[in-house]
């Protein structure tokens, strides 16, 4: 969507991973406050995103969505300030039909014009939008009309499409909206990780600065997956250009998991201006080459071992995008060090089982 945004993929936080239904105006403080603490804002995760539930079930007499007093008593408006103050931005979700997915509040069919008025009133940065409870129209009839809501709302809003399916919004998305997803949504295990990855890898075609395919937001910190196994989920995540949306409670983060969040070397593959999605170059059973090119040249590689022993796997320059006689430099991501050898033609490493190696390649003139 050409409002601006999204040069690079968001980054930031949202609350329906770790706590669902369970917000309120001081878990987004204190997310916020967390954010700047423990250094993750410095990196870039920017957006306090609130999902679902933070509305009355009924609007008032003029049609206004009201936050809801038990939870939000202060309003949107100071809440989006809170978060301004901090350097933060403020993200809020509605839904393309009656209800929202929890059906505990109303969602902005009808009313998109209204709604995005006062999302733009209360200074709000980011709009996840969903697509339950809807009047059975296609969603390429209902999400354009909030898109234009936005633009006429007058202030830049990120637009996040949450709709996947038989529409493939991937093929439409990219006018509508700044990301959609590709993805029905993630849960904290291995097997659903790697299927959204898997699901989003084939639309990368579509990805590019302004529109980002979406295989839903991190499960990293959430306690289901090992750290090896969150390393690749934050690797794949990284390489596909994906929204980087944290999803586990920042106030109570690890050492570990602030190791994977916290990884710049990674993260700055994700942000790179380039903004190409990487994709799977070559698949030996378990055993995955995904690459993409970076500016400057670069390649960015993800060597992944889905198998359950540990195996060697090869990236040949001819499948990574690379003239066969290049030589590189090869800096290693997670090891956070670079190789003492240059490589020509292809590079081999041991990578343990459900494990991965991520890359930068840098052509050299030697
Ligand atoms: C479905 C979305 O995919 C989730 O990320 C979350 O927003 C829920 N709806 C909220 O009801």
């Amino acid at each position: 969507l050409s409002n601006g945004l999204a040069v690079t993929p968001p980054m930031g936080w949202n609350s329906w991973n770790h706590f669902a239904c369970n917000v309120n105006e001081t878990l987004i403080k204190e997310t916020a406050d967390a954010l700047v603490s423990t250094g993750l804002s410095k990196l870039g995760y920017q957006y306090v995103n609130i999902d679902d539930c933070w509305a009355e079930i009924k609007r008032d007499d003029e049609g206004n969505l009201v936050p809801k007093k038990s939870t939000f008593p202060s309003g949107m408006k100071a809440l989006a300030d809170y978060v301004h103050s901090k350097g933060l931005k403020l993200g809020i979700y509605s839904d393309a039909g009656y209800f929202t997915c929890s059906k505990t509040m109303p969602g902005s069919l009808g009313y998109e014009e209204k709604d995005a008025k006062a999302f733009a009133s209360w200074g709000i940065d980011y709009l996840k939008y969903d697509n339950c409870n809807t009047d059975g129209s296609k969603p390429t009839v209902r999400y354009p009309v909030m898109t234009n809501a936005l633009m006429k709302a007058g202030r830049p809003i990120y637009f996040s499409l949450c709709e996947w399916g038989d529409m493939h919004p991937a093929l439409w998305g990219g006018k509508i909206g700044n990301s959609w997803r590709t993805t029905n949504d993630i849960t904290d295990t291995w097997d659903s990780m790697v299927s959204r990855a898997d699901q989003n890898e084939v639309y990368a075609e579509y990805a590019r600065p302004g529109g980002w395919n979406d295989p839903d937001m991190l499960e990293v910190g959430n306690g289901g997956m090992t750290k090896n196994e969150y390393i690749i989920h934050f690797s794949i995540w990284a390489i596909s250009k994906a929204p980087l949306l944290i999803g586990c409670d920042v106030q109570n983060t690890t050492k570990e998991t602030m190791e994977i969040l916290g990884n710049k070397e990674v993260i700055a593959v994700n942000q790179d201006k380039l903004g190409v999605q990487a994709k799977k170059v070559r698949m030996l059973g378990d055993l995955e080459v995904w690459a993409g090119p970076l500016t400057d040249y670069r390649v960015a590689v993800l060597l992944l071992n889905r198998s359950l022993r540990r195996d060697t796997i090869t990236a040949h320059w001819d499948d990574i995008g690379l003239p066969p006689n290049t030589v590189v430099s090869v800096r290693d991501l997670w090891e956070h060090e670079t190789l003492k050898r240059q490589f020509v033609s292809n590079l081999t490493a041991t990578v343990d089982y459900h494990a991965c190696k991520m890359y930068i390649l840098t052509p050299t003139l030697s």
